[in-house]
Formats: structure tokens, C-alpha cells, sequence
């Protein structure tokens, strides 16, 4: 086989708002797409770049470029990317010149036949975040990844690649902070200097071009904005999806559903969501319901509604081969399923046995898809759970030579998953008529904070899939995803007691906070585990509810910036070593305020490394110094959860669902710190898109030690608070500190 190296170029002119560079075998374009986002295609194909399914922004028209004796320099404010013409090497500093990342001069990009490549130089102290969800530690210097979204079933905490592909890395050296994203749906690979002597990292795809956005801001948070600004941020979700979620393969009929959702209200366990998984449908039909089990869906989720349940429905891309099924018969008549080259729909089997697969790369197809919801959406499902879309077929192998239009099965894969849930959000948007629906899927590629929740697939109820869940939420929140879910509890295998409790203790703080287990292993309910561990997992599911406003206004801050409601703590300690430490890398910020660690079911105590700043235990407002390991008590009864100093959490009464309008008041519980903090109140009518149009609730408040005073700015935005009081509630002072307020929307200084 051959090797191309990228050679010296012939020509550079500005072609359409961009550089084009050509050399004898291949051409270069660069776009600047914002100071400090640099996107480069380096292609043997001389056409326009494919379109991409991730990114949605557009490059600028302007920008500053000079040829010099031998290179050319692009520049911005904040970035400066040296382009050696002979060979064509690109790279990256800081406007005062500092390497941020460059080429490896010797090989910088090349190709094996259809592969391409690029190797990058690898600095002596670089660190590689991201990737989203994959397997290993937070740092992922000296391990490699490949993308090719795949049903791992059974996976272990080292598989590698599970079911998602975010080709987005975050790069750290020298004090400084970079990010790549190589915009390539083939089958990829990442190698962060676990192959090359330490002297380079390189990342390619089996097929396309040598296409990625370059980041060159400074610090996590704004290079994440930046990557959430080019491929876009989440909408606020419907808050009913914020409430616990019960979920089982598979509830089997609709009395059992029911019954499980009246021992929840029975039990005063607040919950707001009941799922069917595959066994509601007639032999797993999509789109249909099984007519001996789930005989009158409508009255079942009036029932639900009665008791204030929503309900979210999966379904799978596969459609049953059945003559009298009228989404095969639609498919095929308008030729709307993957086909082989000569033009044979191609089959797999999945559930449903013999299936086809829509092509949900075409536009129709995704319409036809979406309008189908009709018929779950009519009875009044609002979720939907978008399942097996790596694309899964038993036996995992499809045909490389399986074409989804003029495309086939390798070059477009990884992107499956995400074009099933655009279609899916875009028909159930257009169904559901101003209301949010709830989609959720296991397979993504960049870009699906757009349209979808997602999870983590098919874990396993051990104390170390538990740590390696949160360790994928965290990575995930990387990715530009926010609105993340496990298994809790563990998909595969049984928990014991302990462990059980345990999850359920980190679930308000997960993202999404699900319960899910497969067919055949024990119940999950909390009710299943005894009388003593039901109460303690009562309790955790309370704290969630009354997290809520937080939480809420936590997700607000991720449609506005991208930032993920769970962060690795890398996020806003990046050059704090002991954050890489294995033993502390699960731990994260939970919104701006809450640290969480992790911690094993069987341990009593725990090691947990608490950041720069004073910390206090949420449970008991025990005050700790940060930036030192401290060994904490972590019984079952008490996650170790703490509050940074200064932090700001509003709350609410414990309610029992999410159209519970519970006491009225807003508490907002304040933190002592020495530091100015500020933190953004989010609320708005939690249902619909009318906050887009101004109908939200939204203030900012601030604590000000030095003034010693808290304040509640003005109010901005349409929409009416739902609470009518205001509760202020200090912790950390000398003796009780609660000061209440009759009017919510009070706009007032409180002295301390
Ligand atoms: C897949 C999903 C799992 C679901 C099962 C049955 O394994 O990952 O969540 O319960 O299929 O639909």
C-alpha cells in the first residue's frame, strides 16, 4: 500500500471567503470562522465539501491573511496559523505566538489509499480531554479510540467504541488550552501519543477528508461555548424530564404500568415518568401497539396523566418485514430503506425479526418518519426513546456495501443515530403543537445536543460501572451534550441492596435521572429493597425535586452557553493536577455550585479532593479548605456532596411530581464565601417554546461578601414566577440566617 504525504504547495488564492492552497495531489481550503475558531479541509477531491451534519454555523466573509517567504500567515485576534508551504504544514499559536498545536513536520497529513490521516507534534506536558463517551480515564494521553457507533451490549468499562461518535478533543500544554473537532462521519481514530514515542498524536478516518475546526480559546469554558456556537446547544427541556424517571424492559401491560405508577403516588415517591419499552408494541411494529396487552393506550395515559405521569415510548430504526404492516409497505413502495448497490432493500434482523432500515439521511424520509408519531403521540405519548440506531442488526456486521442513497454504510454510520433523532424531534415537535417532546437516543454523533437526551447504553449493575457512568456523563458534557442519563441501578446483572441505594443517591445529581434495567434481571422500583433502604432512596429522589430550580435554571445555562449541567472538574480547575488523579477523576461540578464524588457502595468513608476555595458539606454545612484530600464519612444515607463557598442553590419543597406547584416559595440558600458570586434564576412555563418568543422568568442574584449584602436584580422576560414567596436561607453564619419576603420578585439588597 502506498503512502501520500502531503506535499509542497503550488498555488495559495482566496477562493470563496477562503484560502485555497493546491499542491500536486491535493488542495487545502482554511475558513476562519470566529477569532478563535479556524476551520482546514485538506482534500484530494477538488469538489465542495459535503455538508455537514454537525456544524451550523457560517465561515466569515473577511479575514487577514499575508504570504510571506515561505509560509503563510492566517491571522486573527486571538490566533495566528502558520502555514508552511513547503511541505503544506498547518499550524496553530496564540496571537503572541505561543505553540498551541502544531504538525508533525515530517508527516503532517497524509493518506493510505481511502485513509487519511494527520499526525500532530505532542508536547512533553499535553493532556487529551473529550472524545465524549468513551472508555478510560479523564485524561486520555497514551490510550487510542476509534468512532464507529456500535451495539456494545455487554460492554465493559474498557470497551472501546460504544455506541456514540463526538471526533472532539480538548487539548492541554504549556498553560494553555486548544480544541480539535475533525468533522468526519467514516470511521475514525484517535491516538494521544499511545503509538508514537511521545513524539506525535494523530487522529484520521478510513474514508473523506482531512476536515476539522480548530479552537483556539482560551480556557474549558469558552472553547466549549465556541464548540456548542459552531454546532449548536440544546433547547430547554420539558421539565417534566427532569423529574425521576421509572423505566424497565419491560413493564408488560398497561395494568402493570398503571400499577407501578399508583405505588410511586401511594408511597409519596415523587416521580414524573413511566417508559414502555419494546414489549407496548404488536410483534415490535414500530409505531403500533400490542393489542392483547396495551388494548386502549388513551385511556392508560389519561390515566397516567390523572396521576400526573408522562409517558415515554422507545422505538427502534428496523421496520418488520410484514405485508400488512403500513410503515413496510410505505417504505418500500417509496423506496425509503437501505438498499444494496444494484438497488435490493437490504435486510437485517432485530427485534422484530427480518427488517429494513429507513434512510434517514434523506429529508423525506426523516419527514415521513416523524409524521408517523401520529400514532403514539395521538394517545398522548410525549417521549421518545430512540433505540438500536447504531444502526444494531444481530450479528453487528452490516454489509459495508449497504447504501443509505448515494451513500454507503462506512462513510455515513456514525451520523445514523443522530439523523433518527432529528427526524424523530422534528415530526414530534410538529405533532405535539408548542408542547417539548422528550427524545432520547444511544447512538450520536456531534451535533445531537440539537435534537436529543442521550445515555449511555447498556451498563451493568457493579459499583464500578457506576463510577465509569459518571465518568461518560462527565466526558459527554465535553461534547456539547448537557441532558445525559445511566442506567441506574445497571442494566445488566442484579445490584445488590447497597449499590442500589448507592445510584440512587448519585441520581439527582445525573443529568438525566433514570432507572433502567433489562428483561429478566430483579425490579428496580424503590420499593423492592426494603423498608429502610426505601426510605433513603425516597429521600435522594426528593433531593431532586428539590433541586429543581437549580437544576433548571442549570440546563438554561447550557441552552445559552453550552456549559453541561454535569462537569468534569477539569472544567474549571484544568491546570489543578490532582483533578487527573484516578482516584478523584469521577468527581464533578454539579451546575456552578455542587461537588459530587462518586463513591462504591461498600465504602464508609472516602478520600475526596476538594478544589481551591472553602467547601461545605451539603448534608450538614461541615465547612472544609480546599485545595487538600480529605477522608469524609459516605454512608449509604450521605453521598459525600459539597457546596463551594459563595455557592447559590435555589430550591423548592419537596413536591411529588412536576406540575406540583408545592409551598409557593422559592428558597434560596447562599453559601458563605470571601468571593463575589453570581448566579442566573431561570424559570419559564416548563412545557412549551414560549420562552423563545419572551415568556421567561429570569434575574440574576449575587452574593457580595464585601458589601455583605445579597441582591436580587430586576427581573427580566414575560413570563410569571410560579413560586409567590421568596425564602433567603444563609449557611456557614453564626446561628440561623433565614430572611422571607412576601413577593417573589422582590428587588432587593439583604445586608448581612
Ligand atoms: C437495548 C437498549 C435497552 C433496551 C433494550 C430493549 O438493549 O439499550 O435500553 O431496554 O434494547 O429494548
Amino acid at each position: 500500500m502506498q503512502i501520500e504525504i502531503l506535499g509542497n504547495a503550488d498555488s495559495v488564492t482566496e477562493h470563496d471567503n477562503s484560502l485555497l492552497i493546491k499542491t500536486a495531489q491535493a488542495q487545502a481550503r482554511v475558513w476562519v470562522f470566529s477569532p478563535t475558531i479556524i476551520r482546514i479541509c485538506v482534500t484530494k477531491n477538488s469538489k465542495e465539501p459535503d455538508e455537514s451534519f454537525a456544524v451550523i454555523e457560517k465561515s466569515l466573509e473577511d479575514f487577514t491573511w499575508e504570504k510571506l517567504y515561505d509560509t503563510v500567515e492566517v491571522t486573527t485576534s486571538a490566533l495566528k496559523l502558520v502555514i508552511d508551504l513547503h511541505p503544506l504544514r498547518f499550524n496553530f499559536l496564540t496571537a503572541d505566538g505561543q505553540p498551541l498545536s502544531e504538525d508533525d513536520n515530517r508527516f503532517g497529513v497524509n493518506w493510505q489509499a481511502e485513509r487519511v490521516i494527520n499526525y500532530r507534534k505532542l508536547y512533553p506536558d499535553e493532556k487529551f480531554l473529550g472524545l465524549g463517551e468513551k472508555a478510560g480515564d479523564l485524561n486520555r494521553r497514551g490510550c487510542n479510540y476509534v468512532n464507529w457507533n456500535t451495539d456494545a451490549a455487554m460492554h465493559t468499562i474498557t470497551t472501546d467504541p460504544l455506541y456514540k461518535t463526538f471526533p472532539f478533543f480538548i487539548g492541554l500544554h504549556s498553560g494553555l488550552t486548544y480544541g480539535l473537532f475533525f468533522d468526519n462521519t467514516h470511521k475514525s481514530y484517535f491516538d494521544f501519543g499511545a503509538t508514537t514515542d511521545e513524539q506525535m498524536s494523530w487522529f484520521g478516518a478510513d474514508g473523506g477528508d482531512m476536515n476539522y475546526y480548530f479552537f483556539g480559546a482560551q480556557g474549558l469554558r469558552n472553547i466549549l461555548e465556541d464548540y456548542t456556537w459552531l454546532t449548536g446547544r440544546m433547547e430547554m427541556p420539558p421539565l417534566w424530564s427532569l423529574g425521576y424517571q421509572q423505566c424497565r424492559w419491560s413493564y408488560m401491560s398497561a395494568d402493570e404500568v398503571l400499577d407501578i405508577a399508583r405505588k410511586f403516588r401511594e408511597r409519596n415517591i415523587p416521580a414524573d415518568v413511566m417508559y414502555c419499552d419494546i414489549d407496548y408494541m404488536d410483534e415490535y411494529k414500530i409505531f403500533t401497539w400490542n393489542k392483547e396487552t396495551f388494548t386502549n393506550p388513551k385511556g392508560m395515559i389519561d390515566q397516567l396523566k390523572d396521576m400526573n405521569f408522562r409517558l415515554v415510548t422507545i422505538i427502534d430504526p428496523g421496520i418488520k418485514i410484514d405485508e400488512n404492516y403500513k410503515e413496510y409497505k410505505e417504505g418500500v413502495e417509496r423506496g425509503y430503506f437501505a438498499t444494496y448497490p444494484d438497488g435490493e432493500l437490504y435486510t437485517g434482523s432485530v427485534w422484530p425479526g427480518r427488517c429494513h432500515f429507513p434512510d434517514f439521511f434523506n429529508e423525506e424520509v426523516r419527514e415521513w418518519w416523524g409524521a408517523a408519531f401520529e400514532a403514539l403521540a395521538d394517545p398522548g405519548v410525549e417521549g421518545f426513546w430512540n433505540d438500536m440506531n447504531e444502526p444494531a442488526a444481530w450479528g453487528q456486521n452490516m454489509p459495508w456495501l449497504v447504501k443509505f442513497g448515494e451513500r454507503f454504510m462506512p462513510e455515513v454510520r456514525n451520523a445514523y443515530g443522530m439523523q433518527m433523532a432529528r427526524g424523530t424531534y422534528y415530526g414530534t415537535k410538529r405533532i405535539l403543537k408548542g408542547k417539548r417532546p422528550f427524545i432520547l437516543t444511544r447512538a450520536a454523533y456531534a451535533g445531537t445536543q440539537r435534537y436529543s437526551a442521550v445515555w449511555t447504553g447498556d451498563n451493568a449493575a457493579t459499583d464500578e460501572h457506576m463510577l465509569f457512568g459518571q465518568r461518560l456523563v462527565n466526558s459527554l458534557g465535553l461534547a456539547g451534550m448537557s441532558m445525559i442519563g445511566v442506567d441506574i441501578g445497571g442494566f445488566m446483572g442484579n445490584p445488590t441492596p447497597e449499590l442500589m441505594v448507592r445510584w440512587n443517591s448519585l441520581g439527582p445529581y445525573v443529568p438525566m435521572f433514570r432507572n433502567h434495567a433489562a428483561l429478566g434481571m430483579s425490579m428496580r422500583e424503590p420499593w423492592q429493597w426494603g423498608e429502610a433502604y426505601e426510605q433513603i432512596i425516597k429521600k435522594d429522589i426528593e433531593q431532586r425535586y428539590k433541586l429543581l430550580p437549580y437544576i433548571y435554571s442549570g440546563f438554561y445555562e447550557s441552552t445559552q452557553t453550552g456549559l453541561p449541567l454535569a462537569r468534569t472538574l477539569a472544567i474549571d480547575y484544568t491546570t489543578d493536577e490532582n483533578i487527573y488523579d484516578t482516584r478523584f477523576q469521577n468527581q464533578f461540578l454539579f451546575g456552578d455550585s455542587i461537588l459530587v464524588a462518586p463513591v462504591v457502595s461498600t465504602a464508609e468513608t472516602v478520600e475526596v479532593y476538594l478544589p481551591a476555595g472553602d467547601w461545605y458539606r451539603l448534608s450538614s454545612d461541615e465547612k472544609f479548605k480546599g485545595n487538600q484530600i480529605v477522608n469524609v464519612a459516605s454512608p449509604l444515607t450521605d453521598l459525600p456532596v459539597f457546596v463551594k463557598a459563595g455557592g447559590i442553590v435555589p430550591m423548592q419543597n419537596v413536591i411529588q411530581n412536576t406540575n406540583e406547584i408545592g409551598d409557593g416559595i422559592l428558597q434560596v440558600h447562599i453559601w458563605n464565601g470571601n468571593e463575589v458570586n453570581s448566579f442566573v434564576y431561570y424559570e419559564d412555563d416548563g412545557t412549551t417554546y414560549s420562552y423563545q418568543d419572551g415568556a421567561y422568568y429570569k434575574r440574576t442574584i449575587t452574593f457580595d461578601p464585601q458589601k455583605k449584602e445579597i441582591v436580587f436584580g430586576a427581573v427580566e422576560g414575560s413570563h410569571q414566577s410560579k413560586y409567590l414567596k421568596l425564602r433567603v436561607i444563609w449557611h456557614g453564619f453564626e446561628g440561623a440566617n433565614v430572611v422571607e419576603m412576601e413577593n417573589v420578585n422582590a428587588q432587593i439588597n439583604i445586608g448581612f
